[in-house]
């Protein structure tokens, strides 16, 4: 299949399909979603919570989210590969997030970047989308900023919020971003957005009329039991199947079953 690029999901979205977008943070998961189907692969700055324990994305670098990059990147033939900046490493000035988003491209291969924000990163944007970089938006939930929400609640369900939500929509897409994520936000206002912006939005808890869905690859799997949000669909159950492997393995070795002679060197 042809390689998806920005202009692909822009397509997309003229022509009324769904954008499939899907988080990985390695080598191998990376290959098992590209070679699915999937059209972007979102190297989330959700690995600080998925891959380095931590309860928040503010610890990530950008020098580990380059890492996460270029191992995805290795692993992809189709997808479009699209890498969070992580906190700090775009809000102090719009030189700063140019330098990062380059190092992004030069050092990890992304295809894009993408940014929490709505007016403050407008300047931003346009300084990283005139250099050449695509640059995918995130409103409504932005988890960078958990330490001024205070909490993981749904976003804009006030009538002030929700106005402020459609016009940064507005401005981000003015600014050259190829798409835009909406997460928790309620499902009119993300229908309201998708009607007023040509770009594609691609939700996370925002709804089905956005023009793509994306959820975090681990929680789609049933990787992480305590994790279970409304929105999230769980399509396998991967923590009981692993464990169930891991208890197998572990019975087979003490009782001497593993491993048998077809699987020993004479
Ligand atoms: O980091 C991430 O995985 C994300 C998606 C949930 C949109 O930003
Ligand atoms: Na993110």
């Amino acid at each position: 299949p042809a390689k998806i690029t920005t202009q692909t999901i822009v397509d997309m979205k003229a022509d009324g399909q769904k954008i499939s977008m899907l988080t990985a943070y390695d080598y191998t998961m990376a290959r098992i979603l590209d070679q699915a189907g999937i059209e972007v692969i979102l190297v989330g700055d959700s690995a600080s919570n998925v891959m380095a324990g931590y309860d928040t994305t503010v610890p990530m670098t950008l020098d580990h989210m380059i890492y996460h990059t270029s191992c995805v990147v290795r692993g992809v033939e189709t997808a479009l590969v699209i890498a969070d900046l992580p906190f700090m490493s775009y809000q102090v000035t719009p030189k700063e997030a140019l330098i990062s988003a380059g190092r992004m491209m030069k050092e990890a291969g992304a295809h894009g970047v993408k940014l929490e924000g709505g007016k403050p990163v407008v300047q931003t944007i346009s300084k990283i989308v005139e250099a050449g970089i695509p640059v995918m938006g995130h409103l409504g939930l932005t988890p960078q900023s958990i330490y001024k929400f205070g909490t993981y609640k749904v976003r804009a369900t006030d009538t002030e919020e929700a106005q402020q939500l459609i016009d940064d929509a507005k401005s981000l897409e003015e600014a050259g971003c190829f798409s835009i994520v909406l997460e928790k936000i309620p499902a009119q206002l993300a229908q309201k957005v998708t009607e007023e912006i040509t770009i594609p939005t691609i939700g996370i808890g925002a709804g089905h009329e956005c023009d793509g869905q994306v959820l975090v690859t681990h929680d789609m799997l049933g990787l992480n039991k305590d994790f279970k949000p409304r929105f999230l669909r769980r399509y396998a159950d991967m923590d009981t199947d692993m464990t169930d492997a891991v208890q197998h393995y572990i019975q087979d070795v003490k009782s001497g079953d593993f491993p048998n002679k077809d699987e020993e060197y004479n």
